[in-house]
């Protein structure tokens, strides 16, 4: 079957380690199927459901758009964007807002999560993000959303307006529920630092994650700083089982040499984390650093960029005006 597959990603500070490994990665290998149309979204409305400073901000969109060719992203094949180049989102937004309840949103744990206890001094936007997030994926008639587990809730909640605003305005078929392609294995990178927390742009200290465009030496000292237990490694899964910090090592080795947990546990059971560490640091510069170099690389040259996200949005504009239209007329507009 041919697939049509639509992703995100906020422009909100340095990508790291968790978004390559839980997203980006497999939006490479996603568009180097032929089956497959890739449309790949740096979403910038998102973005400010938070503060953002404006000049950040900017600089932010390049750099993700700067990760996203330099993980493996070919604009050639897929359409690469940025959200608020293409009015349409806003305008499926309210409509979607008119379809989507209010007890629906109030599910939402993301929300509850960063609205923190103070929940009356969120922004609305943040309150309806995943309404923003329906109609991004809905607008391109997307069959498969590959995400990360933390959203896989939203995409139920895109799933359900599909399914409502077709029986709400009687037009089967008009949009099309989505499936959520969450990886099986290594689907939450955790923190370096806490292996019961997700490796996260906003951890304030900069030891929990490796940044896409961390340097070598970078990555090499924050693995050797990497929290660890005191007993050695295991020699099989279940003793993993209260020791979340060898877990997620364990699982960034196997997931960047794309082999089995198992295959890993065998090769290094029994040794202990310093023996582990500096292999697994050998590795992740193996693999990243040629991503670090080529971001910097593209950051240099802005007029590039700006192009890749314009000539994108042009093809995306093309797609989503038609469908929007079609969506007023639904609706009696
Ligand atoms: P965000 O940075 O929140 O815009 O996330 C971009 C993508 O990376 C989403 O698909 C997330 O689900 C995924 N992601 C973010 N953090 C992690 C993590 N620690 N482990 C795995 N996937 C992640
Ligand atoms: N909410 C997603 C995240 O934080 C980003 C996103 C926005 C997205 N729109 C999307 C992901 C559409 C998939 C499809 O990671």
């Amino acid at each position: 079957m041919h697939k049509k597959i639509f992703s995100g990603v906020q422009p909100t500070g340095n990508l790291h380690l968790g978004n390559y490994l839980g997203a980006i990665k497999n939006f490479v290998n996603l568009q180097n199927d032929p089956n497959n149309n890739c449309i790949y979204c740096v979403v910038d409305l998102h973005a400010i459901t938070v503060k953002q400073n404006p000049n950040e901000l900017k600089k932010n969109i390049r750099e993700t758009t700067a990760a996203f060719i330099a993980s493996g992203l070919d604009y050639k094949k897929s359409i690469i964007f940025n959200q608020s180049l293409v009015s349409a989102h806003s305008e499926g937004s309210w409509i979607f807002s008119c379809v989507a309840r209010m007890g629906w949103l109030n599910r939402m744990t993301q929300f509850k999560e960063k609205a923190g206890k103070d929940k009356e001094k969120a922004s609305v936007g943040l309150y309806i993000y995943p309404i923003l997030m329906a109609a991004d994926i809905l607008l391109y008639d997307a069959t498969h959303v590959p995400v990360g587990e933390d959203q896989k809730q939203h995409l139920e909640l895109s799933r359900d307006i599909a399914n409502k605003f077709n029986l709400d305005f009687n037009s089967p078929d008009f949009l099309i529920a989505p499936e959520p392609l969450i990886q099986k294995n290594f689907a939450r990178i955790m923190s370096l630092k806490d292996g019961m927390k997700k490796m996260s742009k906003s951890d304030p200290s900069e030891l929990s994650r490796i940044n896409l465009n961390d340097s070598s030496d970078q990555i090499s000292n924050k693995i050797k700083k990497a929290k660890t237990d005191i007993k050695p490694l295991p020699d099989n899964e279940k003793e993993l089982s209260g020791r979340p910090e060898a877990e997620n090592l364990l699982g960034i080795y196997s997931s960047l040499s794309d082999q089995t947990l198992d295959k890993t546990i065998i090769e290094f059971s029994g040794k202990n984390f310093s023996e582990f560490k500096q292999k697994l640091a050998s590795l992740v510069v193996e693999k990243i650093a040629p991503i670090s170099y080529e971001i910097n690389k593209l950051l240099k040259d802005v007029k590039f960029l700006d192009k890749v996200l314009n000539d994108g949005s042009e093809k995306a504009n093309q797609i989503a005006q038609k469908k929007i239209e079609n969506m007023k007329k639904i609706v009696g507009f």
